[in-house]
């Protein structure tokens, strides 16, 4: 039996899951790969911590050189994180001739097309599977199984954090602060949770799956991104109201010679298979011209899972390094195949929620401001809030952004209106 010898970057969560999987699973892994996987060295920033998992202390080491200028390891898995130290080590060790295994999104997302070059010249590859969306199969399912699809759209719940807040917040009337409190006990939000909360996260995810769904690997400043912290448990029980659900989509949509691609608060119908998507679970939606919708549901983080997912880029990475050298890196090309569309250009429906003096001609006056920027309205609700003052909720019919945004403007210059509480895309597909 053939043997590939490891060089693992990191313990941490996902490092300690692999280290558990491969233990858990050795045989059949060995077995159904006709190979023999040996993790022979682990690079750590400290030697003495306290682990999560058994590991020989011989085989510990601190600096990335040990692993990259071993002859006897033909693959590295950079499980670090971040970008500084670990795009410096994938590029190294591509350059020493070995394939790499990385779950890291942050680097595939932000440097993906230097990395990809890197590869390429050396004749070497690189796995991500782990990068989006932890244990669900997404990176091989778009790269191989709906290779023969034009994908038209995706939407994704591909943060468990914020999925975990928002499902906490609707289902048992958590606050925001509270929830998100209960998801750093339970551990998968990042160790700073700003990403999470941000969707930058999830923007960057977006981008990779951006760059096999579209084959356009976009600049991160293209990915709009808007967080959770606006939604508040009013919007939420609005929400409820109308029949939807308010998730934090991942939206990727193709027109033309162009793609939108947004990480926003969304209402989206309870009907819809994403809005039953809950806690910290992730979920993809993809439509494709040949297959229709078809989703992808499970954990999107975790330190087995997220191990299930580097394990199988192992698998295959050690599978193809005893066949011919590389030809292909993935479904997606070199150069983008579409432009990044400016968020302006997109058209939605939006739920508005405002206060406003409830006195006559005031509906007709809002009514006559989104007219006249040619948003036209699908309903209003309105409510009493306290003495001379209205709430009222309004939602528009598909609409450019441009064209609401100028509505908005408008309408906050207004007397009549005291406040724009608060305004959630309504994603309709
Ligand atoms: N912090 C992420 C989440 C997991 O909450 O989904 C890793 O990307």
């Amino acid at each position: 039996m053939e043997t590939i010898k490891i060089g693992l970057m990191g313990l941490g969560t996902v490092g300690s899951g692999v280290i558990e999987g491969l233990k858990k699973n050795q045989k059949e892994i060995s077995e159904r790969s006709g190979i023999e996987f040996d993790v022979s060295k682990v690079m750590v920033k400290d030697k003495q911590k306290k682990r999560m998992v058994e590991i020989d202390e011989k085989k510990l080491v601190t600096e990335p050189e040990e692993i990259i200028n071993d002859p006897d390891i033909n693959l590295v898995v950079e499980l670090i994180g971040g970008c500084d130290l670990a795009k410096d080590s994938v590029l190294k060790a591509l350059d020493s001739g070995k394939d790499v295994v990385t779950a890291n999104k942050d680097l595939i997302a932000t440097h993906g097309k230097e990395i990809f070059e890197k590869a390429k010249e050396n004749k070497r590859n690189i796995y991500f599977e782990g990068s989006v969306a932890g244990g669900i199969p997404l990176i091989k399912p778009l790269q191989e199984s709906l290779a023969a699809d034009k994908i038209e759209k995706v939407i994704g719940i591909l943060n468990g954090t914020t999925n975990y807040i928002l499902t906490k917040m609707s289902d048992v009337g958590y606050s925001f602060d509270r929830a998100l409190e209960e998801a750093q006990t339970y551990g998968f939000c990042e160790a700073d949770p700003t990403n999470d909360i941000s969707g930058l996260d999830a923007a960057y995810k977006l981008a990779i799956l951006s760059y096999l769904g579209f084959e356009t690997l976009p600049d991160m400043k293209e990915v709009y991104c808007s967080g959770i912290e606006n939604v508040s448990q009013r919007d939420i029980q609005y929400a409820k109201k109308l029949g939807m659900e308010i998730k934090l989509l991942a939206v990727g949509e193709k027109e033309g010679d162009g793609i939108f691609l947004a990480v926003v608060p969304c209402m989206i119908s309870k009907e819809h298979p994403i809005a039953s998507v809950k806690g910290e679970n992730n979920a993809l939606f993809v439509k494709g011209n040949l297959v229709d919708e078809v989703m992808f549901y499970g954990p999107g983080a975790g330190s087995l899972p997220t191990g299930s997912a580097v394990l199988s880029d192992i698998i295959k990475a050690g599978k193809e390094m005893f066949k011919e050298p590389v030809k292909e890196l993935s479904a997606g090309s070199e150069n983008n195949k579409y432009k990044i569309a400016p968020r302006e250009e997109f058209e939605a429906s939006f739920y508005l929620r405002l206060v406003v003096k409830d006195k006559p001609g005031v509906f007709s006056e809002i009514a006559g401001v989104f007219g006249s920027y040619g948003v036209s309205l699908e309903s209003i609700i309105q409510e009493k809030k306290e003495d001379e003052y209205a709430e009222i909720v309004l939602l528009t019919h598909k609409t450019k952004i441009k064209n609401l945004d100028d509505a908005i403007a408008d309408l906050e210059k207004r007397e009549n209106v005291y406040e724009l509480s608060n305004v959630i895309q309504v994603e309709k597909s």
